[in-house]
């Protein structure tokens, strides 16, 4: 790399090293290390383990990086600051718990910051997309589980920094996340290198069962060679709501047990929002369920029809025939 990248990647270990300082020895960082004890349930190995630190608002880095001698040119194309109308500038992160987010070799490229109330300003501000943070290609934590990704064949996909980091207590180390959007063919063609089966951790709320939709989507499209698991966490939580509300053990139990194929996932979520013992709403359910079938192996398909015969009372022959109905249609 050249030089000012080398001096932009050096700002961001040097401002990792500065905030996770600021939590964890001064008093600026009191509040922010009581949160994240008490309402996240974090350990301070924890939080060393992950960098994690807080910005304080008294502009700590910029009096730094202005001791190194850095220039506003340098300052600017950090993105650790921003600058207002004036031209001054300031600590993006001020006010914010953040999270480094490191490269697959394990550099610093960016943060993502949390505010501690999110009702005063937006719940996460992430570092902007920039020639050394695409976050269509960084994968949080792949630096840390790529190893075992490898060494297991698994890969376990999650939403937000949090859940990796609960799953990391759950004993689970192969977990990413993708960094504040969506899942892209680069982050599939990335873990289809190490990996021979994705397990798909999203939030349990409507956001994350779309999001494990197109997700399912997006692997089949890129690659034949993945496995896909969609993990069911309960209560319509999100893993590390599961991990502080039900406990540890459970979510260890959800993410290794609670897996289901995506076929049974479609399903399942076809059922969402429709109230099936309503006769309308239960033909609208088969008839999705029928395209969703389309897709699937003749022995999924008769799994597929075996449960919900036994679970509705109809008979698995006239759901059969359905099935056989839509798939004519389809093909005509
Ligand atoms: P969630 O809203 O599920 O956040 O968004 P979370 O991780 O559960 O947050 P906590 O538990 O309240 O701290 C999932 C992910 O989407 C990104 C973040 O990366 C977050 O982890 N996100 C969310 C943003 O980038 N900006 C937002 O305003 C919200
Ligand atoms: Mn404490
Ligand atoms: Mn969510
Ligand atoms: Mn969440
Ligand atoms: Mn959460």
């Amino acid at each position: 790399v050249d030089a000012t990248t080398q001096a932009i990647y050096q700002l961001h270990n040097d401002a990792q090293r500065l905030y996770q300082h600021t939590l964890l020895n001064t008093t600026s960082g009191e509040a922010a290390l009581q949160y994240l004890h008490d309402k996240r349930h974090l350990t301070d190995d924890i939080i060393k383990t992950f960098g994690i630190g807080f910005v304080p608002d008294d502009n700590l880095l910029l009096s730094y990086a202005k001791n190194q001698n850095l220039s506003p040119s340098l300052l600017s194309a950090s993105e650790l600051f921003l600058t207002n109308s004036a031209g001054e500038q300031r600590d993006r992160f001020a006010g914010r718990i953040v999270w480094p987010i490191k490269t697959e070799r394990g550099q610093v490229v960016g943060f993502s910051g949390r505010a501690l109330d999110k009702d005063n300003s937006i719940k996460y501000m992430n570092s902007p997309e920039s020639p050394f943070f695409m976050k269509g290609r960084i994968l949080y934590n792949f630096d840390r589980a790529k190893n075992v990704i490898r060494q297991t064949g698994t890969a376990m996909i999650f939403e937000g920094f949090m859940d990796v980091i609960s799953a990391d207590m759950a004993d689970q180390k192969v977990g990413v996340a993708t960094m504040g959007t969506a899942l892209t063919s680069d982050h599939v063609h990335q873990l289809a290198k190490i990996a021979k089966r994705i397990l798909l951790v999203y939030d349990g709320d409507d956001a994350g069962q779309t999001a494990a939709r197109r997700s399912i989507e997006l692997i089949t499209n890129n690659t034949k060679s993945l496995e896909i698991g969609v993990v069911h966490l309960p209560d319509h939580l999100d893993p590390d709501e599961v991990r502080i509300k039900l406990g540890l053990p459970q979510l260890a139990q959800s993410l290794t047990q609670s897996i289901q194929t995506p076929i049974e996932f479609l399903v399942d979520d076809a059922k969402r929002d429709k109230n099936l013992s309503n006769q309308s709403q239960y033909l609208q359910f088969l008839k999705e369920v029928m395209i969703i079938l389309g897709r699937a192996t003749p022995v999924e398909q008769d799994l597929q029809l075996t449960r919900i015969s036994k679970e509705f009372g109809t008979s698995k022959q006239a759901l059969q025939a359905q099935l056989a109905q839509t798939l004519q249609q389809k093909s005509n």
